[in-house]
């Protein structure tokens, strides 16, 4: 691959000449329907991007680790040593990788000596395309690798989870590491969070692309709105537990269901964050079921509601995301489109016909500009595999 090549000339100009040199690719996501369900115990339909993180490793004979991004050469080569790993404002991102290192470490799994690695990635930062995930299933793939641990990709999936709660701390569901880690090929996967449960469904858009659309927001304070929305939920859920304590979570709850119980919930708040993630959860399996159907025109409008519901019962959109969304909704052959990802700011995904993607891209291009002052970016996407390793 021609990708390896450049990154080896960085590596060699960092790092010196070396043997053994391992390659990786880890993707990005994309999620298709079902937001902010994960950590409500419901489903996500989400799928693995070609656009990802390339990384080129070299195992050392010490303890120490050298990382490298080639899209952050201003942060420098950062350095750790792999043992006892606490978080540290300078490691700047490579906590990502860090973190990983300390969970298998907590989890009895210890590194026997550090890397030398240069990373090279393809997806643009702050588009809500899941690069920690990506960065944190990469990490686990390549100490499971070296170490030869036997570790499967859930159980890694959930390590890579547990370094972004724990270590980073985002209280993140577990949705991005796990289509990072077990994503499938022109596959998306229909996960149940509440159970681990998952079913791969082949994507079989005839004539139809999916067009991811990148707000370009600047910095958006995402991790604590996003822990604000979770502690919304958990603490409605404790309400309704009151009446019904078995319930697990809203994932196990009908729209009808929803209705009876939302009394419960003293805060007018958390009731409508509540019944998104009621709706979405069910809306999700709605979508799934029209798009083996092959009833794409029904799938494009449940991604219309669920960023409705998104805007007005969860309140994480903004006005990057609506416009963006509200101006594909103008274009005829748009089939559907709605934000992705946690929302304040990132990207939407849309479904296109391929005879309307030019056409798509000038509306947006040219509404969005006018409207917010700056240009959103295109990209359509291939759906890939997981992480791996790359062999020659
Ligand atoms: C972020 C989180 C995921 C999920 C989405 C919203 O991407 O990392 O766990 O909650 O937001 O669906």
């Amino acid at each position: 691959m021609k990708i390896f090549d450049d990154i080896q000339k960085i590596f060699e100009e960092k790092f010196g000449a070396a043997e053994n040199l391992q390659k990786y690719f880890s993707p990005g996501r994309v999620n298709l329907i079902g937001e902010h369900t994960d950590y409500n115990a419901g489903n996500v339909f989400p799928c693995a991007i070609s656009l990802g993180t390339y990384a080129l490793v070299a195992p050392r004979k010490d303890n120490k680790t050298r990382v490298y991004s080639m899209n952050l050469a201003d942060k420098g080569v950062i350095e750790f040593e792999m043992n006892g790993l606490k978080y540290d404002r300078a490691y700047d991102w490579a906590n990502y990788i860090a973190g990983v290192v300390a969970i298998f470490e907590q989890a009895g799994y210890k590194s026997s000596h550090g890397f030398d690695m240069v990373l090279y990635g393809t997806l643009p930062a702050g588009a809500g395309l899941s690069s920690s995930a990506s960065l944190e299933v990469l990490m686990s793939v390549i100490l499971n690798e070296n170490f030869n641990f036997g570790i499967d990709m859930v159980e890694m999936v959930k390590f890579s989870q547990k370094a972004e709660n724990e270590f980073v701390g985002m209280n993140c569901g577990i949705m991005d590491q796990f289509a990072v880690g077990m994503g499938k090929k022109d596959c998306a996967i229909l996960l149940d969070c509440n159970t681990l449960k998952y079913r791969y469904s082949p994507v079989k858009l005839e004539g139809c692309s999916i067009v991811i659309t990148n707000t370009n927001k600047p910095h958006s304070l995402v991790t604590s709105a996003y822990n604000e929305r979770r502690r919304q939920c958990d603490h409605a859920l404790s309400e309704v537990q009151k009446v019904k304590p078995d319930l697990k979570g809203w994932g196990e709850l009908t729209n009808e269901e929803f209705e009876e119980l939302q009394q419960n919930i003293t805060d007018p708040i958390e009731r409508l964050r509540a019944r998104h993630a009621v709706h979405e959860n069910q809306r999700t399996l709605e979508a799934v079921a029209a798009l083996e159907k092959n009833d794409i025109k029904r799938f494009g409008e449940l991604m219309h509601d669920s960023h409705v519901s998104l805007c007005e019962d969860y309140d994480v959109t903004g006005v990057e995301l609506d416009t963006l969304a509200e101006l594909a909704w103008t274009v005829e052959g748009c089939i559907g489109s709605r934000m992705t990802g946690a929302g304040f700011g990132g990207s939407t995904v849309s479904i296109v016909k391929n005879s309307a993607i030019e056409e798509f891209k000038k509306v947006l291009h040219d509404g969005y500009t006018k409207k917010i002052g700056y240009e959103p970016s295109f990209y359509v996407a291939d759906i890939s595999d997981g992480t791996h390793k790359i062999s020659d």
